[in-house]
């Protein structure tokens, strides 16, 4: 018996099949962005009409039947509206058709939760860094049970901040990993380094770089620009760190499959004598197994959604989420 989950927060239409923790299956369909960015109702579309054969994958991938499937998941959120509801409708459909209970899953759950799993930690700090979102988290008892924030970004997400500055600088393709090759043969220059406790800013770093793109060479930009970035991210990580008294540190989100912050946050970590751990680059990626694994947490763990909790929420944020189920 097993739970399937659905993600389409975004860009990927994504469909995973959890069993006992082990997954069976990751599939997904992937809209490629172009230079105008993501138009919602596009990508919406793209999932609607994608949405079938990604189901279908998946349960042929994961070698078992569509009458063993025991519970279905969906991202409530956060996340693009139309994306969102597209995911939404194709898990209520499953669960009516099947049955089965449905559980509505936080995105940023999903991904810390996955890492936590194959990390094999007990209790980390969550290093979350993606394209709208960086966060700096860890469980707690303070009131309820949840994912505290310590620290996160006071305006944009690690990566999208990235992604301007490599269309700025008119990168092909404009991502994380392009200016990251970009930067390999880089020289440091000085670049506005704001952290305030726990957390950061961004925009004053993105505003100076493109603007240094006129007067330097791209490569010694690009190279500040993703030092100065990640060591705000490490500076607020190991407060946290020490503050929270963590045992382990995990990274997830798009932005972990950068090699030179795993490296950084990897060095951070060890000079406290604490594990660190990322997972395989799908894990990272938007994906379905991470909806379907909490899912499943969800599921044994007896949640007891209500039916006014099968919504879509845009801006749905993780420290408001009680993890009884956990
Ligand atoms: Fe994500």
């Amino acid at each position: 018996m097993a739970v399937l989950g659905i993600e389409s927060s975004a860009h990927t239409f994504g469909v995973g099949i959890s069993d006992k923790g082990k997954i069976l299956a990751n599939s997904k369909e992937m809209y490629k962005i172009t230079d105008k960015g993501m138009i919602p109702s596009r990508v919406a579309e793209f999932h609607a009409s994608n949405a079938r054969g990604v189901i279908q994958r998946a349960i042929s991938e994961s070698g078992i039947r569509l009458s063993e499937i025991e519970a279905i998941s969906y991202t409530k959120g956060p996340g693009l509206g139309p994306c969102l509801r597209v995911g939404q409708l194709a898990a209520m459909t499953l669960s009516e058709t099947l049955s089965v209970p449905l559980y509505p899953v936080n995105h940023a759950i999903g991904h810390i939760q996955i890492t936590t799993h194959l990390s094999g930690f007990k209790d980390p700090l969550a290093v979350y860094v993606s394209g709208g979102n960086s966060q700096i988290l860890g469980i707690t008892d303070k009131g309820f049970r949840h994912y505290a924030i310590y620290g996160e970004t006071l305006d944009i997400g690690v990566g999208n901040m990235i992604d301007n500055f490599a269309r700025a600088a008119r990168l092909n393709p404009a991502w994380g990993s392009t200016v990251a090759k970009v930067a390999e043969n880089g020289h440091y220059m000085q670049m506005p380094y704001t952290v305030k406790g726990m957390d950061f800013t961004f925009t004053g770093l993105l505003t100076n770089a493109v603007k240094a793109l006129s007067s330097h060479k791209v490569e010694d930009v690009a190279y500040s620009l993703q030092e100065t970035a990640f060591s705000m991210i490490a500076e607020a990580s190991e407060r946290a760190l020490l503050l929270s008294g963590k045992q382990g540190v995990i990274l997830c989100g798009g932005v972990a499959q950068s090699k030179r912050l795993q490296e950084i946050l990897a060095a951070m970590s060890k000079s406290h004598g604490v594990g660190f751990y990322t997972a395989p680059n799908e894990y990272n990626a938007d994906n379905g197994a991470m909806i379907a694994y909490v899912g499943e947490l969800m599921h044994r763990g007896g949640a007891k959604p209500r039916s006014g909790d099968y919504t879509i929420e845009q801006r749905y944020r993780i420290d408001g989420v009680e993890l009884k189920w956990l």
